[in-house]
């Protein structure tokens, strides 16, 4: 499979190499001519084949290796075509990346680090592990899975961590008690958290109430798990008298963007809020995925972030036109 890099600011690569690292995490490791700098949290864009069109998601840059970068992907049940198609690849097939962007950095010189990773959250936080490690950082990592099996990287970390890194199975009834954890890091510590969005928001609540200062927290998650199960259903678009069937494998965004409505975006992931769109009406459940509205503005129903949230089954009646600059109003006013 061959994908040339086209467009400005692609740069053709190679798949090199792939490893399953759990039975739903895949890594792949990308040949580049030149490797690029990287630092822990970095993302690095790829092109992608989904539902038949050329799009790009964004991946965890695991590390790196002596011709380029490793990622690693899950395979999503729900996807809109892009773990799907990275699930296609094979050594030796062409592959088109953009230059890694870091928007989750790890500080230098904390006092104390937290690393709280869910799922396939331990992707970024690998990168973040050894270079705390190597400093010599004092450290702590909890990491949650839903099973034994599903720890990504498992050896590397006790190899690295020994008895600093804590592992929570799912399936084996063991929870994570993000109170108590938050409660053993030092007042002067910070917490990076990467994984679902219900973990997040706990997260999110434990360091408000235990009152700790909101710049020590850092987080990315992923917005595919919402609280319904995904169904298709209609975006109707009174000031263009238009009607668009989001289907279950693409997302609202990808839907209207194929139709005409013109939605501003940036992240893709529910984090930016540039996509947030008024809501006029909505005759099925709101499944909120983002993270960028609060949880009173989710609760209000009025903006729906299209990148990663959705509704349930029924139709829901938004103006596009209330988007632009207001959302950076919505910046100021988060929870
Ligand atoms: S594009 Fe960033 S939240 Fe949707």
């Amino acid at each position: 499979m061959d994908l040339p890099a086209t467009a400005d600011g692609w740069t053709a690569g190679r798949v090199d190499a792939i490893r399953d690292v759990t039975p739903t995490i895949r890594e792949i490791a990308i040949a580049l001519d030149r490797v690029p700098t990287c630092a822990p949290g970095s993302h690095l864009k790829v092109r992608v084949v989904a539902d038949g069109r050329d799009d790009y998601r964004s991946y965890s840059v695991v590390g790196a290796t002596p011709t380029g970068l490793r990622i690693a992907v899950k395979r999503q049940p729900d996807s809109r075509g892009g773990s799907a198609y990275m699930w296609t690849l094979s050594p030796g097939d062409g592959i088109a990346v953009a230059a890694p962007r870091c928007d989750f950095p790890l500080s230098h010189g904390a006092p104390h680090y937290l690393l709280l990773a869910g799922g396939v959250g331990i992707t970024p936080m690998l990168a973040m592990a050894e270079q705390l490690a190597r400093r010599g950082a004092n450290l702590r990592m909890v990491y949650a899975a839903r099973s034994d099996d599903e720890f990504a990287y498992r050896e590397e970390l006790t190899a690295l961590l020994g008895e600093r890194l804590a592992l929570f199975a799912a399936d084996r009834g063991e929870i994570v008690d993000i109170a108590a954890e938050i409660d053993r890091l030092p007042a002067d510590g910070e917490l990076y958290m990467c994984g679902p969005l219900g973990l997040m928001e706990a997260v999110r609540h434990a360091w408000e109430a235990a009152g700790r200062p909101r710049g020590n927290l850092r987080y990315e998650t992923f917005g595919s798990s919402g609280s319904h199960p995904v169904r298709a259903f209609t975006v109707k678009v009174p000031r263009m008298n238009a009607e668009v069937l989001v289907r279950e494998n693409e997302s609202m965004l990808d839907a209207l963007e194929a139709a005409g409505v013109e939605v501003v975006f940036e992240c893709r992931r529910g984090e930016c809020g540039l996509c947030a769109i008024r809501i006029v009406a909505a005759d099925g459940p709101v499944d909120h995925r983002d993270v960028f509205l609060s949880a009173r503005q989710h609760a209000e129903n009025t903006q729906i972030c299209a990148c990663v949230s959705r509704v349930a089954g029924g139709s829901i009646t938004i103006d596009p036109a209330y988007r632009g600059d207001d959302a950076f109003a919505f910046a100021g006013a988060r929870a």
